[in-house]
């Protein structure tokens, strides 16, 4: 990847002040790492998810390491209210904002039929329909000010063929690498950067919280990456105007095989290999 220069990622406006990066899913994993990337590079915060305790936590460390102001606005972002709220609230503190990190995510094992409609409701909204409002609004702060820079993170598994089980899952994902392509086209010019990261397994609470810790856990080290690492990549690749970046050569091989095996074998491989760890059932729910 063509690294950033570190000199070409000032932290400051062409008035002197320091930029706004908003991170949702900040509260662990890869949000949180990139919440220490961004501070570490000088930009304020916004930080984004429910455990609002945890969001403070995280604020006060990275305000006490670097010079910087670090806000918490604690969301649901399955609600659909929430990212007007987000913005709303923004607006009062009179914070624009230069950098998004659409980032919160989780997983909903089973089929289909196996989850209210509710939960896939809640699903699409958290992980589809809020990334592109907020990159909606976001992006009408950045026009004018001739300045952005947007992360979406997507998955490998918007590569890969879907499985039973996370039935939108892997929809999700694609939906997400392709909108960053649209709109990274449309802002193309204007000083506005969208790149959709990709990661493959990451160190993070992503499969605790799915129930799949112990079917991922049989996969071996070299598959898997911090959530650091993750982060860091993404921020370089953002700052060089990277479009779409998969960090992590297995991860790189992983989407050019998929790309070039013929559909059915790709198919049938994912079939195998997903039966190790996606979970077609709910939890604690026989197979059905
Ligand atoms: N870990 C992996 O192997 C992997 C691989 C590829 C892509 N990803 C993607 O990476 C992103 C981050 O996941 P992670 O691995 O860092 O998992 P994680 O440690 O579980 O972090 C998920 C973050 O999303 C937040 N979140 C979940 N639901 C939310 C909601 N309704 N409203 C607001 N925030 C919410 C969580 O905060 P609260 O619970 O405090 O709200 C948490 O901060 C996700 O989009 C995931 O799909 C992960």
């Amino acid at each position: 990847m063509q690294h950033a220069q570190a000199s070409e990622i000032s932290p400051f406006d062409t008035q002197g002040r320091r930029r706004n990066a908003l991170i949702t899913g900040a509260s662990s994993g890869i949000g949180e790492a990139f919440a220490q990337v961004f501070a570490r590079n000088g930009f304020n915060l916004v930080l984004v998810a429910r455990r609002e305790a945890r969001l403070h936590k995280i604020a006060e460390t990275l305000k006490q390491a670097y010079p910087i102001e670090a806000h918490v606005l604690p969301a649901d972002l399955s609600r659909p209210e929430a990212g007007a709220a987000i913005f709303a609230q923004l607006a009062q503190w009179d914070i624009p904002i230069d950098a998004l990190v659409n980032n919160a995510g989780r997983g909903l094992p089973g089929k289909l039929r196996h989850s209210p409609w509710s939960a896939h409701r809640d699903f699409i909204e958290l992980m589809v329909t809020s990334y592109v409002q907020l990159a909606y609004l976001a992006e009408q702060q950045m026009i004018p000010r001739g300045y952005g820079r947007i992360i979406n993170v997507a998955s490998l598994a918007g590569f890969t063929p879907p499985a039973a089980g996370h039935t939108l899952y892997n929809a999700a994902k694609s939906f997400i690498i392709k909108f960053s392509e649209a709109h990274a086209e449309e802002v193309r010019g204007k000083g506005i950067h969208v790149t959709a990261l990709c990661p493959g397994f990451t160190w993070s609470e992503f499969h605790d919280v799915s129930g799949t810790r112990h079917l991922v856990s049989q996969y071996p080290d070299y598959m898997w990456m911090s959530a650091a690492e993750v982060a860091q990549q993404g921020f370089e690749a953002v700052m060089a105007g990277k479009t779409v970046h998969i960090p992590g050569r297995i991860n790189r091989t992983i989407a050019r095989l998929v790309k070039y095996l013929p559909d059915r074998l790709a198919r049938w491989l994912t079939r195998s290999q997903a039966q190790k760890y996606r979970l077609s059932t709910r939890p604690n729910k026989p197979n059905q």
